[in-house]
């Protein structure tokens, strides 16, 4: 199999290296603006280097893996789309909605597959509680806890185009939750604060944020996230409901001190996402070789983006008018 990648930053370097793994990729074609970065890499991994997306093109790859920064993503998938390419893309797929409504008609229009890079989809122990979730082990589901700390805040340059606390780094829980439990998202309120560093608030982002968000089954979630946590990278879940409570997150690695000082048996805690989700990202880059074979159908949708996109849009909403935000209600600002 033969894989064009675009854009070799942090996750890029890291996609190129995690799929020279796989015995199935015997070529691969990088490109990034930055020619230096590419070609170390690819001598690194024995692979090509392309001096623009045409030329990716041209090499006649069976999919594209899209690594850019967001900004690119929209047009990227869409050049794949035109040229009849299996693609991987990582989240979010677009900042804006007409965007990634164009794309959701393009994706059905033309039945190629594309998969969005939720990694956490793959995660065994969220992979687990969507399962008894969908067994009906917890019962009626009351409330739903989570928790997203980065260990360091990103660069500067970073955040200005991340699209910001909830279309860049929450939309990972706006994903995962109705994955997890089953019912969409359909209203969402939001208080956000810069108590980190001041290059949030010149962005116009926050850095501290608390989310209550309601679900179509009446559950409730609390979400709480920073952009900083001194111990390190916390994600974690807990799920109530009226036959069982569990929670998928607080392992011997969890970056959190309990003041119980007799639970012993910690290990350094984890400190990247890359560490945190080390085996959900190769899973998912498992089950992608799958969809570029045909053998299944991309498991993280550019329609079930959308809905993620939509969520992240209400906080924004709700963060600027202080007021619960009705999913159903956004259109599109961001243009
Ligand atoms: N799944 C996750 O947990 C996760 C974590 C971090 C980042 N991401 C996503 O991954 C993407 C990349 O993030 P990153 O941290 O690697 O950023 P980065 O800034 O480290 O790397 C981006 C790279 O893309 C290159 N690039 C940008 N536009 C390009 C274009 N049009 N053509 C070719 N090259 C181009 C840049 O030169 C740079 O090398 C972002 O969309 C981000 O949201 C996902």
């Amino acid at each position: 199999m033969h894989l064009g990648i675009i854009g070799m930053g942090r996750l890029g370097s890291f996609r190129a290296r995690s799929l020279r793994q796989f015995a199935d990729v015997t070529d691969m074609t990088l490109y990034d603006h930055k020619l230096s970065t590419t070609t170390v890499l690819a001598s690194e991994l024995d692979a090509m280097v392309a001096h623009s997306i045409d030329e990716v093109i041209d090499a006649r790859p069976d999919a594209l893996v899209i690594s850019t920064s967001t900004v690119d993503h929209a047009k990227l998938v869409e050049t794949a789309i035109e040229a009849n390419l299996t693609v991987f893309c990582e989240k979010p797929i677009s900042l804006d909605l007409s965007a990634t409504d164009r794309l959701v008609g393009l994706v059905a229009a033309s039945g190629v597959q594309v998969q969005v890079g939720f990694q956490r989809r793959f995660d065994p122990t969220f992979k687990m509680a969507r399962e008894k979730v969908v067994m009906g082990e917890l019962g009626r589901i009351y409330l739903v806890r989570m928790i997203g700390l980065d260990h360091q805040p990103p660069p500067e340059h970073f955040i200005k185009g991340s699209g910001g606390m909830y279309k860049d780094m929450h939309i990972h829980e706006f994903d995962l939750v109705p994955w997890v439990v089953g019912q969409s998202i359909v209203e969402v309120y939001a208080e956000g604060t810069v108590l980190v560093d001041e290059a949030f608030r010149r962005q116009g982002d926050v850095d501290t944020t608390a989310l209550i968000l309601k679900l179509s089954g009446g559950a409730l979630v609390v979400l709480t996230g920073s952009r900083h946590n001194p111990l390190g990278y916390d994600v974690r879940m807990e799920l109530h409901g009226s036959a069982d409570s569990i929670s998928v997150g607080w392992d011997k690695r969890v970056p959190i001190r309990p003041l119980e000082s007799k639970i012993l048996g910690f290990e350094p805690p984890y400190l990247t996402f890359f560490d945190r989700f080390d085996t959900a990202f190769q899973t998912e880059l498992v089950q992608f070789l799958r969809v570029v074979r045909g053998e299944i159908e991309s498991p993280s949708t550019v329609e079930e983006s959308k809905q993620s996109l939509l969520v992240a849009l209400a906080a924004e909403t709700s963060l600027k008018e202080h007021r619960p935000v009705s999913v159903d209600s956004v259109i599109d600002c961001s243009e």
